[in-house]
């Protein structure tokens, strides 16, 4: 079992366990003891993966249960009203535990719910997706969509664990797990270069679905998450993982989320590699062709309907743009983007 502990030191309060296991789910219970003053759980889960939420629910009694159209578009302020009515309905409290289980849609809607509901409850992150494992599920920052516009509307707000099973991955498919490698790939990139060399020479097992690297895999990253999250909650080293998202986001919003993040984030890493001539560009682009990711814009891509979405990025300031990007492989900084430079090399 890895342990692994978020705690912030501007925020005392803020401190919860990660747990790394390919059985963690049999800690459920044990964990779920340990908060006091519970009157129920509230299961959320990706209508798509009921054999999970079963599975759960085995180890938890008179849990309700509430399904979650399985997709991005389900991060939405109509989700967000239908799931708070069926929480009242079900007599849900301030002393409601919501149990996420999901992918990193279900983990930051989820999160989402609870941080607004009654000002707020308690919940637990059980993230079924790479994406989710190594990522969405870890740091407190929950998002829903406003319609095309991503992760426009959010909050900070702390699971009391997260649990990270990562058996659960067995039944994933190929581009699910494509697209978390990809988040891995960002990680390594921007954190720490021994595990891109590590991961190089591991990806070929990886895509043959070896399961002792990608526990692996994800215990290192899942652990690198926990690390930023806990050396800052704003700026600093998190900023850093927005590398490939600045225009991964745009991406995502213009082609109305036909292609994944994960994808749309490839393509944003090679691009914003690019803008900045970052001298190590190929060694990222080529691992990203080993995993089978798009890397070139789509033929058709409106860049100046694209620098206008960029813009409205909340990551801007006072209508500035923002990239996360290497300096070298393990390391990397924050800064600015002008129109005429992203214009000039993309149109
Ligand atoms: N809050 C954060 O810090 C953060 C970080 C990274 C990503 N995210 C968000 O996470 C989302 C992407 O995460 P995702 O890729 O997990 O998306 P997702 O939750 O939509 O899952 C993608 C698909 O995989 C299916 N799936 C999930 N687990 C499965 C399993 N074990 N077996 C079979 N199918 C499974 C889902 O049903 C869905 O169809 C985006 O909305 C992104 O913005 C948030
Ligand atoms: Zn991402």
């Amino acid at each position: 079992v890895h342990r692994y502990h978020v705690s912030i030191p501007a925020r005392p309060r803020v401190k919860y366990p990660v747990i790394v296991d390919p059985q963690a789910l049999e800690e459920l219970p044990s964990f779920l003891e340990t908060l006091h003053d519970v009157d129920r759980f509230v299961i959320l889960y990706d209508a798509g993966l009921t054999e999970i939420a079963d599975k759960v629910a085995e180890r938890i009694d008179g849990a309700v249960r509430i399904a979650v159209p399985s997709g991005e578009s389900s991060k939405s302020v109509a989700q967000v009203e239908r799931i708070v009515q069926d929480l009242l309905l079900a007599h849900v409290s301030r002393k409601s535990v919501i149990i996420n289980v999901g992918g990193g849609m279900v983990t930051d809607l989820g999160g989402f719910v609870a941080s607004v509901f009654m000002r707020g409850i308690r919940y637990i992150n059980i993230p079924t997706s790479l994406m989710g494992m190594v990522d969405a599920a870890i740091g407190g920052k929950v998002y829903i969509n406003a319609g095309p516009v991503k992760n426009m509307i959010g909050n900070v707000w702390h699971p009391q664990a997260v649990l990270v099973d990562v058996d659960i991955l067995a039944g994933m498919p190929d581009r699910l797990l494509r697209d978390g490698l990809t988040e891995v790939i960002k990680m390594a990139v921007m954190l720490d270069s021994e595990f891109f060399g590590w991961f190089k020479e591991h990806i070929d097992l990886l895509l043959e679905g070896d399961r002792d690297v990608l526990t692996k895999t994800v215990e290192h990253a899942a652990r690198l998450k926990v690390e930023v999250v806990s050396s800052s909650e704003e700026g600093g080293g998190r900023m850093l993982l927005n590398f490939g998202h600045t225009i991964g986001h745009a991406l995502e919003a213009l082609t109305n989320f036909k292609l994944s993040h994960g994808e749309a984030v490839s393509i944003g890493m090679v691009c914003e590699m690019q803008l900045i001539d970052f001298a190590d560009q190929k060694r990222v682009r080529d691992m990203l062709e080993t995993l089978g990711m798009p890397v070139d814009l789509p033929m058709d891509t409106d860049v100046r309907a694209m620098w206008d979405i960029m813009k409205n990025d909340k990551k801007g300031v006072a209508g500035d743009v923002r990239i996360a990007v290497p300096t070298k492989i393990g390391d990397g900084v924050v800064q600015t983007l002008t129109r005429d430079v992203f214009l000039k090399r993309f149109s």
